[in-house]
């Protein structure tokens, strides 16, 4: 389980990107987190994979576990090693090496060679595409299949763990649907998942919990179905909320943040 308590994070000392998040992710569940631009997001997945620093954040306040271990200020390298994997935003694939060669650098971490054999076996069963594809460029792939790679080179490193931030940006809702239905299967498989998305009804429809992100702070958050039913999520996620006037929705779009949680 890993449970996030009371988390603050700072850019430059001055931007309070995350303020006082509390969160958890059962074991063998997915939890979605959802937020418009700028909610959060990718901080909190950053802090908990370790890769804060690099883009110059802090944590201030708060910790992050992994069963009982704090993963706060910890090496990301160690993190991966403890099952804990991200696949950042935008999909940063190593466009110049062949699809094989990404998957092989997954696995670089690991010594252990039945497992990455295992693990290249259970991508190539998850994504026959890399298989198939698996002496060209990477950059070659389209899209959808980067988004795949990403997640495939993630797997190589059997996560407890999978961290995936917003793997449906920038893909046609038919490829939208394949990664859903991707997710579901390696949770299936026995992998938690913590799933940041913009795309509601995707998210939704794969996850068990689902926590709603609104600058730095949880706004509303518990068993996904419910969510998706309530007013907020289908008004201002979904887009297809009753009391909203149609032009009012073509001038806010959907993905204006929730109002303050006051329960
Ligand atoms: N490296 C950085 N330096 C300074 N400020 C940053 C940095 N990265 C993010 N921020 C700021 O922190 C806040 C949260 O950003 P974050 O990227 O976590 O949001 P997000 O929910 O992932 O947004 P998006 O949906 O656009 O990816 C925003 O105000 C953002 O401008
Ligand atoms: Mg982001």
């Amino acid at each position: 389980m890993l449970r996030i308590d009371s988390l603050r994070v700072t850019y430059g000392g001055a931007v309070q990107a995350v303020r006082g998040v509390t969160m958890e992710v059962p074991d063998g569940k997915v939890v979605a987190v959802l937020g418009s631009n700028g909610a959060g997001k990718s901080t909190l997945l950053r802090t908990i994979s370790g890769t804060l620093s690099l883009h110059r954040g802090r944590v201030e306040e708060g910790t992050v576990r992994l069963d009982d271990v704090d993963l706060v200020r910890r090496d990301p390298g160690k993190i991966v090693r403890l099952g804990v994997v991200q696949v950042p935003e935008g999909r940063r694939i190593f466009s110049r090496l062949s699809v094989e060669e990404n998957l092989r650098a997954g696995g670089l971490s690991s010594r252990d060679k039945a497992a990455k054999a295992k693990a290249l076996q259970r991508v190539h069963d998850l994504f026959p595409v890399l298989k198939e594809r698996g002496s060209q460029r990477g950059g070659l792939l389209s899209g959808g299949e980067q988004q795949m790679l990403a997640i495939g080179r993630a797997l190589m490193t059997s996560p407890k763990l999978l961290l995936l931030d917003e793997p449906s940006l920038g893909l046609a809702p038919r490829i939208i649907g394949q990664i859903g239905e991707v997710i579901a299967e390696i949770n299936r498989q026995g992998t938690s998942v913590l799933l940041v998305e913009q795309n509601a009804t995707m998210a939704l429809g794969v996850a068990d919990l689902a926590y709603v992100l609104d600058v730095g702070e949880v706004s509303l958050s518990g068993d996904a179905r419910e969510l998706s039913q309530t007013d907020e999520v289908q008004r201002l996620y979904l887009g297809h909320g009753s009391e909203t006037p149609q032009e009012e929705r073509l001038t806010t779009g959907p993905r204006k943040t929730l109002s303050r949680w006051t329960a």
